[in-house]
């Protein structure tokens, strides 16, 4: 059949996903993620509902997505699992709640992991694409992300052709998967930008059960300007660098930077620009932010790869305006090649992510709020640490209006262990905790970077314990969590009480 017999609308193309299917959607961060078929689904879902008829599927994405995804779906009470990473209050209410199962997964290993059955049979890929052939090339838009992968699983595959999007962008992306173990052969990539793959998703024409037809744009939220906190920090981390360029343990060419989500990652990346003992350098990151755009402008980066360009609403139009100068120095890759453990490891990337709570080991927590409630996930975060050349964990000495200290005795859930964290930067100072031991990692990490509110404090968990190769109380590790559960603040804690003799 020919594609324009496949058109339909939204409300057609919802239809045709049933009660329990499992769906991999395209959109890593709400850059290039499906919008029209899961709000059409969402709708379809609360009408079956109420009819009191299941309706709810697998939903499984690149990373977070947005409202019209993850929210309206949550919504809609229409997500029985999820995984690998999401940032929607509402879904994370579900989830908090016991509503939504959801798994964390490392991102790289999304894919292969689809591919090897471990998340069982995909019924679904819906996708959004700029441009499709009758061949079935398929040629995203502002995110690759899982979409190749989710493309080969999947029984059928409906697109989203988003015409919001050029179809130029055409040569933006790099796509390529390696093969399975014990097929697998080395990723022939070296520099950061070499290209490996071709520019589409190639599928089956066969497997296109529908095309929808939008105008929607990516829902990306516009940064918070940085304030004194993020540019403190930004400029700690910039600083930090230049000092081991000067010191020839990062050498003089620079090395390639991941930089994590958010507003601290974005003013990271302000900072490093403006800072001139840093040369123009490269990027090997996830997600590209509304700084690494005016840094291309610039001059100061080089080339950039990631998995989604996801940037505001302003600055896309700009990328628009001037598409041919940035593809250049722009590719998005799957996610599975972005995050892969051995291009980290190979290309010497400099890790720079933002924990929820760093300990006094620097073990650290991305993920959990008091241990039990989950924030976003894991995300790219241990892909990039774990084999990173330097790994930096930033965040700000004090959280909820100075209630609590996110350096405490003891991480209350671990993603990042102290093997992998190497430097640990708030916008107080640097603890470099290289070849420290942990009595030293906890006096660093206190002195350099806790806010002086809490250092009295944490000196009291430490101070008194001069013997065993790690500074730990138990009975005292979650004391001042314990405080904040019970009192709302962190302040106070009584070491006596809490068994500290
Ligand atoms: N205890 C309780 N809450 C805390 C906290 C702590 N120690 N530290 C931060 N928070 C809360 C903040 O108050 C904020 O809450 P709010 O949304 O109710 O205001 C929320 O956590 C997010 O913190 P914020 O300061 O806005 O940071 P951010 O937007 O930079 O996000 C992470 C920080 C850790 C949540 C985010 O970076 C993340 O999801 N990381 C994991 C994935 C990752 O690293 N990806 C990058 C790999 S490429």
């Amino acid at each position: 059949m020919a594609l324009s017999d496949k058109f339909l609308t939204a409300d057609e193309a919802a239809a045709m996903i049933n009660h329990n299917d499992t769906v991999g959607f395209s959109g890593f961060t709400p850059a290039g993620a499906a919008k029209a078929i899961p709000t059409a689904l969402a709708k379809r879902a609360k009408v079956e509902h109420e009819a009191g008829r299941p309706l709810q599927i697998g939903v499984v994405t690149g990373a977070s997505t947005g409202q019209s995804l993850d929210g309206e779906l949550a919504l809609a009470e229409a997500i029985a699992w999820r995984t690998p990473y999401q940032s929607n209050k509402h879904l994370r209410a579900s989830i908090n709640a016991g509503k939504t199962r959801f798994f964390d997964m490392h991102l790289s290993t999304l894919p292969q992991q689809v591919r090897y059955g471990f998340l069982g049979k995909f019924q679904w890929s819906v996708v959004e694409a700029c441009d499709v052939t009758e061949d079935g090339e398929i040629v995203p838009t502002t995110s690759v992300g899982a979409a190749p992968t989710f493309c080969a699983v999947a029984d059928k595959i409906l697109i989203e052709i988003n015409r919001s999007h050029p179809a130029a962008l055409r040569g933006l992306h790099d796509i390529y998967q390696p093969q399975d173990p014990p097929h697998r052969q080395p990723i022939p990539l070296t520099n950061v930008s070499d290209r490996i793959g071709v520019p589409f998703i190639k599928v089956d024409p066969a497997k296109i059960a529908g095309i929808v037809e939008t105008a929607l744009p990516d829902e990306v939220a516009p940064f918070d300007a940085s304030d004194a906190t993020t540019r403190k920090i930004g400029e700690n981390v910039a600083e930090f660098l230049a000092g081991e360029l000067r010191s020839g343990r990062i050498p003089k060419e620079f090395l390639p930077l991941q930089s994590g989500v958010g507003n601290i990652a974005n003013a990271v990346l302000a900072a490093l620009g403006s800072n001139s003992d840093i040369p123009r350098f490269q990027m090997y990151s996830e997600v590209i932010q509304d700084s690494v755009i005016a840094l291309i402008e610039s001059g100061k980066i080089e080339f950039v790869t990631g998995t989604s360009l996801t940037v505001s609403p302003d600055v896309l139009k700009k990328v628009y305006a001037n598409l041919d100068f940035y593809k250049k120095h722009i590719c998005l890759r799957p996610q599975e090649i972005t995050n892969n453990p051995e291009m980290v490891r190979r290309l010497g990337i400099i890790t720079i992510n933002t924990a929820i709570e760093i300990d006094l080991s620097g073990n650290v927590n991305s993920t959990h709020v008091m241990g039990s409630s989950m924030m976003n996930g894991i995300g790219g975060s241990g892909d990039f640490t774990r084999n990173g050349y330097i790994s930096i964990f930033t965040c700000p000495s004090l959280a909820k209006g100075g209630k609590i200290t996110p350096i405490v005795p003891l991480v209350s859930h671990v993603d990042h262990s102290e093997h992998s964290v190497q430097v640990v930067v708030t916008e107080q100072g640097v603890a470099d905790l290289r070849c420290k031991t942990p009595h030293e990692r906890a006096r660093l990490i206190v002195d350099n970077c806790a806010h002086p509110d809490f250092r009295k404090e944490l000196h009291g968990y430490f101070d008194s314990v001069t013997k065993g190769q790690t500074p730990a109380t138990l009975s005292a590790a979650f004391a001042m969590h314990e405080k904040f559960l019970k009192t709302g603040d962190m302040h106070g804690v009584d070491w006596k009480a809490a068994g500290l003799a």
